[in-house]
């Protein structure tokens, strides 16, 4: 069999980790970066037995001479025109149309359709959206590959070469960097044509924002609702990622709390900036739920927390000004109460995020394997959790789930656990404590639930000042509109 060859152009953090991932598994790399450190780093780095494993080159035109045709590179770079430069740099370098050149970047999925169509007949341009920051590029990352079938066929050898992967139980099988592909059920697919795998990663991290925000609020309910110490706090997230909340995300919040700052020996956690940064993939998630009136508030919710936290002089200046509750000593949830709201929670998320790629999939014609995809999201990605093995299966069982809150296991499960989240969005509002993420889901949830929603008054309003017409219960298929400043008022059926 012959051996794989493939190119890797960029060797930052992401780039490097990917091609000694791919070394790892056999392939041959043959590598680029326009900053000499890095490149040295990268050579070093592939040393196994005192050799390197990587073989540089000084330009495009000596990697595409040093790969076989047809050539398989895979770009490393920022989101953005560094992507289409490169593309082009390719093509004058003597690019072809065999070839395939693989974004694995967190490019906006409109991007990667255009580029696609831009490049077509000139080079087959594919993308493969990866997760599992560092460690996950190194050792098994989540990978989400989009463009035309032919060329996921070809790259897929590469592809789970260094995909995680899952045992049968559905869990993570561990690998260490410099191992050889382990067993295991790839979490690599082909999500369908170009712009796909952004979309399915972009929600990913909408969906990654939202979790996050849910266990910073569980964790200043326990911390400041409850008093517990910060040891008892990092207690209760590795008891609770003992059972159903099992995930990735809850893992390191255990281990993160348990830091100290080597500096001053207090809890490192106490002595970060409460101000969080944001790159753009949750704000381009908050934005497509609104373009397709998806909504998907939890996400969303999330991206303003994030940008609220950020405005720390002007919250320091409010919380000098305005007055909470006046009496702080409302009723606390219990620990389990919390534990309950935080799942209600994320499941909630978790729902809106696939709402949100069935939505997009029906509006541009694709079919997504939801599926297929909560199983590549079991392992190697940042959003990996216990519960994708179920959410899986409710939409294995059922190919018409047309929402993960409408699936029975789910449903029994939420209605079962729905006291303790309410218990603890009340205690939040009644004590002062910001919850948004954990309010938003349960207004979600309820919004959801609820047969008649006050839309019938909206509309209403929108008649009565800009003649915008209505559906009447008693004929859904008319428009009517009502001449609110005529004497009598009079009912006209407009179609
Ligand atoms: C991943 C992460 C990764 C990253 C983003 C989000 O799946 O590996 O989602 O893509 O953490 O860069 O970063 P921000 O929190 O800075 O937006």
């Amino acid at each position: 069999m012959t051996k794989l060859m493939a190119g890797m152009i960029g060797l930052g953090v992401m780039g490097r980790n990917l091609a000694l991932n791919m070394a790892d598994s056999g392939c041959q790399m043959v590598v680029f970066d326009t900053d000499r450190q890095s490149v040295e780093r990268a050579v070093a780095e592939s040393a196994h037995d005192g050799q390197p494993r990587f073989r540089p080159v000084s330009d495009l035109v000596e990697m595409l001479a040093a790969l076989p045709s047809p050539r398989i590179i895979f770009l490393s770079v920022p989101a953005g025109s560094i992507v289409d430069q490169l593309c082009d740099d390719l093509l004058r370098a003597g690019a072809d149309k065999h070839d395939i050149v693989i974004d694995t970047g967190n490019s906006l999925w409109t991007d990667s359709v255009a580029r696609a169509q831009h490049y077509e007949g000139r080079l087959n341009f594919f993308t493969t959206a990866v997760s599992g920051g560092e460690m996950g590029a190194r050792t098994g990352p989540s990978l989400m590959a989009s463009g035309d079938f032919g060329s996921w066929q070809r790259v897929a050898p590469v592809l789970h070469g260094i995909a995680a992967r899952v045992d049968d139980q559905g869990r993570q099988v561990p690998r260490l960097p410099g191992q050889a592909t382990v067993a295991g059920e790839s979490c690599a697919t082909w999500t369908g044509p170009a712009g796909t795998g952004h979309y399915v990663k972009m929600v990913h991290n909408g969906i990654e924002y939202a979790d996050m925000q849910l266990i910073c609020e569980a964790y200043s309910q326990l911390r400041f609702g409850l008093g517990l110490s910060m040891d008892a706090v990092a207690e209760t997230f590795e008891r609770w990622n003992e059972g159903p909340l099992n995930s990735y995300l809850m893992e390191i919040t255990a281990e993160v709390l348990r830091q100290l700052d080597p500096d001053s020996g207090v809890p490192l956690v106490d002595v970060i900036l409460d101000s969080a940064g944001q790159k753009g993939t949750g704000m381009w998630t908050a934005v497509s739920s609104l373009e397709l009136g998806c909504p998907a508030p939890s996400l969303a919710g999330a991206v303003f927390a994030r940008s609220l936290s950020a405005r720390k002089s002007q919250r320091l200046e409010a919380a000098r000004l305005l007055q909470g509750p006046a009496d702080k000593t409302g009723p606390v949830p219990t620990v389990s109460e919390l534990e309950d709201a935080l799942y209600c929670g994320k499941i909630c998320a978790y729902a809106q995020g696939f709402d949100l790629m069935l939505t997009q999939a029906r509006q541009q014609g694709w079919t997504l394997d939801l599926a297929a995809i909560a199983r590549v999201w079991r392992a190697g990605c940042i959003i990996r959790a216990v519960f994708l093995n179920r959410i899986a299966a409710a939409f294995e069982a059922d190919q018409e789930l047309a929402h993960l809150l409408l699936d029975a296991d789910f449903s029994a499960e939420i209605a079962l656990r729905q006291k303790g989240w309410r218990q603890t969005v009340a205690s939040a509002a009644l004590n002062g404590i910001p919850a948004s993420g954990l309010s938003a889901s349960l207004a979600y949830y309820d919004g959801f639930r609820a047969g008649v929603l006050p839309a019938n008054l909206l509309q209403a309003q929108r008649d009565y000042f800009g003649a915008h017409g209505f559906r009447r219960v008693d004929e859904p298929l008319g428009e009517y509109h009502l001449e609110w400043h005529a004497t009598p008022r009079s009912l006209t059926r407009r179609h």
